[in-house]
């Protein structure tokens, strides 16, 4: 049996990884700021453990307890969607949790690397200049995002930090940054994955969170999956229905 640590698994999407999750059979540690978040039937499920805990104020030694015996980390957080969580601290949440799980991953000295998989944005581009050049206006607008808007600046800190600090990957962790476009409802439908963006920031493209979901449990459990991705910032969108 797997066993992964879901941190932001009372959020939308998050919600939806438990539970896919534990559909398919892996055992799952979430650390919530309030169990009362996560619905009654997951909370109840008896491969699920609940950390109830405010992730940032845990200590290094707290974090290495919760992540020994992982094979994977996926983290669903994002800020708040109001005045105070977004422009309210922790305004580098993201950055940070990264940051310090990566590091207590290492501390454990896994035996084989874990998987540290973080749900991110098509805001964020890859490291490199890889992505293809958005437009003027597009560039002009982002700017103006990452400088006034710290979840855009958070999100984009915390890919940049596994690509420079990680690169290919080391000895204990490897990783893969997600980034859907406009987040849907819905169950998991068919979709697509792209190394780079597809859709302009002024004609986006749709994903359900149920997908996000499922591709993350993908690379938690397919071996080819993570071959495929690890490393990388797959982009993941809905396909379009048929005519
Ligand atoms: N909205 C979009 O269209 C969109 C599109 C693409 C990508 N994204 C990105 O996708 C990610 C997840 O989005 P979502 O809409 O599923 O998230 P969400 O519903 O807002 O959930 C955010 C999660 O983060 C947790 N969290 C927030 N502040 C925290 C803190 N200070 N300490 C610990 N946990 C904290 C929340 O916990 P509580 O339940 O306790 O508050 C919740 O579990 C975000 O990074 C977002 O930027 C969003």
């Amino acid at each position: 049996m797997q066993t992964a640590l879901v941190v932001g698994g009372t959020g939308r999407t998050g919600q939806r990884l438990v539970r896919q999750l534990l559909e398919r059979g892996v055992s799952v540690r979430a650390i919530v700021r309030s169990r009362s978040k996560l619905p009654p039937e997951v909370a109840r499920h008896a491969a699920l453990t609940v950390i109830e805990a405010n992730l940032l104020a845990l200590s290094d030694a707290e974090l290495e307890q919760h992540v020994r015996g992982c094979d994977a980390v996926l983290s669903c957080l994002g800020h708040v969607l109001s005045l105070r969580g977004i422009f309210g601290p922790p305004r580098d949440l993201v950055t940070r949790a990264t940051q310090r799980l990566c590091r207590a991953i290492a501390a454990t000295a896994p035996a084989a690397p874990v998987k540290f998989i973080l749900m991110s944005s098509v805001s964020v581009h890859r490291p490199g200049r890889l992505d293809a050049r958005r437009g003027g206006a597009e560039r002009a607008v982002l700017w103006v995002l990452r400088g006034l808007v710290p979840p855009t600046r958070d999100n984009q800190r915390a890919a940049d930090l596994l690509g420079e600090q990680l690169g290919a990957g080391s000895r204990f962790v490897e990783w893969a940054v997600v980034r859907p476009d406009s987040l849907l409802d819905g169950d998991v439908s068919p979709y697509t994955l792209h190394e780079g963006l597809i859709n302009g920031l002024f004609s986006p493209g749709k994903t359900s969170m149920a997908n996000v979901a499922h591709f993350m449990c993908e690379l938690v459990s397919n071996p080819q999956t993570w071959a495929d991705w690890k490393a990388k910032l797959p982009v993941i969108v809905n396909q379009p229905a048929r005519p």
